[in-house]
């Protein structure tokens, strides 16, 4: 069976892993620029500077840092995203290498410090808004179609600094300030764009998706709900300004089994589930389910919505449904099965039945089907994969090629899954971006080696490499891919 002839196949990036250029023309310091390279073995850490003056860091998933920290980053770290993998200066080559793929989409991020260097500032800058309409013309060239994520882990660090980032109510007004240059900027040149990546990642990473310098439950539930409330008047606004304008959600997803058929571990996946899908009902139904509401009231937290919010999240639903999926995971209600946790950005119990990634991430394309089935069902609106891979560690040979063929194997395995949800299921699944395609710097750990692309960019850990780009096997294959409508596998 085949795909849709108008399927938007692609690719997807963000600028805080791709770009660099972190301080060029004008651009401010993000939250991902104050954070250090990590591996599989050491975590990512945040710097700062305590109130004594004192240079100092904490682990980027375990961050509480002390009262009166300014967060920025210093000599003497390593901070990956200073120059990632550089499609600052490689975009127009990195763009041509997409358009000999075939790709019908492109997805990639708006660095809001370029936009915005402190986040509040009153003019945006030029200089940033110009290198995005670079890319967008250069997009354009080739018919490729932009997936802009407003939001992808960059929050700007002065808002940080100010008032403490997302928890402070004045970065709503601050984004939709930042949205709507955009939006007025670049009508006509986008069509899709994604407010927050991975908005449901703030309950685990407070400070990657929302720049929160703590892990504290309530200050995790304020800063949600502040950008709940922000994304839906990024919707609003995106459509007064361009009625065209198509403005999606983006979940962090991984499809979770109750881990036996004991009615216990139904019952907590089934919480669970509620968690995690308690973003999108907010996002595509335009209010807080109750069952998160009850969550907040058991835990102690005080969600405070005013009539005025409860108005602005039912006018701000989104138009379509986007999502990443690497993995799946068990959920078990027994405490000593509940110690056999797998992967290092989502968590859970690990799957006997599955293999995993050489980081631990469970590989399982049969629960791609599953989430779509589970999405469409839920909600009735278009869907879009906009990240899916598997990080690995690629070689290259004597003669510079790289014979990524467990790279592939995955990938065709969850296309066919995506074949069966759309023909067999009636999913309606309108594009597929895999995550990383080109070689871009993991979000988890802050590596290169963790490579997910097509193209290979010659930049290592220890800071050798020049950038060069080449072509792995995967390329070749992809490309076959979409030229035939997914019908080459
Ligand atoms: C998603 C993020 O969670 O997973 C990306 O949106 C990230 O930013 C991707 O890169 C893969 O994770 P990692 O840690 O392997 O880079």
């Amino acid at each position: 069976m085949a795909f849709p002839k108008d399927f938007l196949w692609g690719g997807a990036t963000a600028a805080n892993q791709y770009e660099g250029g972190w301080n060029e023309d004008g651009k401010g310091i993000s939250t991902s620029d104050c954070c250090t390279r990590g591996s599989r073995t050491k975590p990512r850490e945040v710097t700062y500077k305590t109130k004594e003056g004192k240079i100092e860091s904490q682990m980027m998933f375990d961050l509480n840092a002390p009262k009166g920290a300014i967060f920025g980053s210093f000599e003497g770290y390593d901070y990956p995203s200073y120059t990632a993998t550089d499609f600052y200066h490689h975009y127009a080559e990195d763009i041509a290498l997409f358009a000999e793929m075939g790709f019908k989409m492109f997805r990639m991020s708006i660095n809001w410090t370029r936009i915005f260097p402190n986040g509040y500032d009153d003019e945006p800058n030029e200089k940033g808004l110009e290198f995005y309409d670079h890319v967008f013309d250069e997009l354009y060239k080739y018919g490729i179609e932009p997936l802009v994520t407003l939001s992808h882990y960059e929050t700007p660090v002065g808002l940080t600094n100010k008032w403490g980032s997302w928890a402070d109510r004045r970065t709503i007004d601050c984004f939709v300030k930042y949205a709507t240059t955009c939006f007025k900027r670049y009508k006509g040149k986008v069509k899709y764009w994604l407010t927050f990546n991975e908005i449901n990642c703030i309950g685990f990473g407070g400070w990657m998706a929302a720049g929160l310098p703590t892990c504290d439950p309530q200050i995790i539930a304020n800063a949600t709900r502040n950008q709940l409330l922000a994304s839906a008047l990024a919707v609003k606004a995106a459509h007064t300004i361009d009625e065209n304008m198509m403005v999606g959600n983006m979940i962090g997803y991984g499809t979770a089994y109750p881990y036996t058929c004991h009615p216990d571990d139904s019952m907590k996946q089934r919480k669970m589930q509620q968690g995690v899908d308690f973003y999108t009902d907010v996002q595509a139904r335009g209010y807080y389910p109750s069952s998160q509401l009850k969550k907040y009231e058991r835990e102690g937290i005080v969600l405070e919505l005013t009539d005025q919010d409860k108005q602005t999240l039912k006018e701000g639903t989104i138009d379509f449904i986007t999502f990443s999926y690497y993995m799946s995971s068990c959920v078990s209600a027994d405490p000593e099965v509940e110690k056999n946790q797998g992967g290092n950005m989502m968590f859970g119990v690990k799957n006997p039945y599955l293999k995993a990634s050489d980081w631990g991430w469970q590989i399982d394309p049969v629960g791609l089907r599953i989430a779509l089935n589970d999405f469409y069902s839920k909600y009735q609106l278009p869907l879009m994969i906009v990240e899916n891979g598997l990080g690995a560690v690629d070689k290259v040979e004597a003669d510079g090629s790289i014979h990524d063929s467990y790279r592939i194997d995955y990938l065709r395995a969850h296309i066919e899954q995506m074949d069966k949800a759309i023909n067999e299921d009636d999913v309606n699944l309108i594009g597929y971006t895999p995550w990383g395609c080109i070689d871009l710097v993991s979000a988890s750990t802050g590596e290169m080696e963790k490579r997910y692309g097509f193209i290979y960019v010659d930049y290592q850990d220890d800071g050798t490499g020049v950038g060069k780009r080449s072509r792995k096997d995967s390329f070749y294959w992809y490309q076959k891919v979409i030229a035939s409508d997914g019908e080459d596998l």
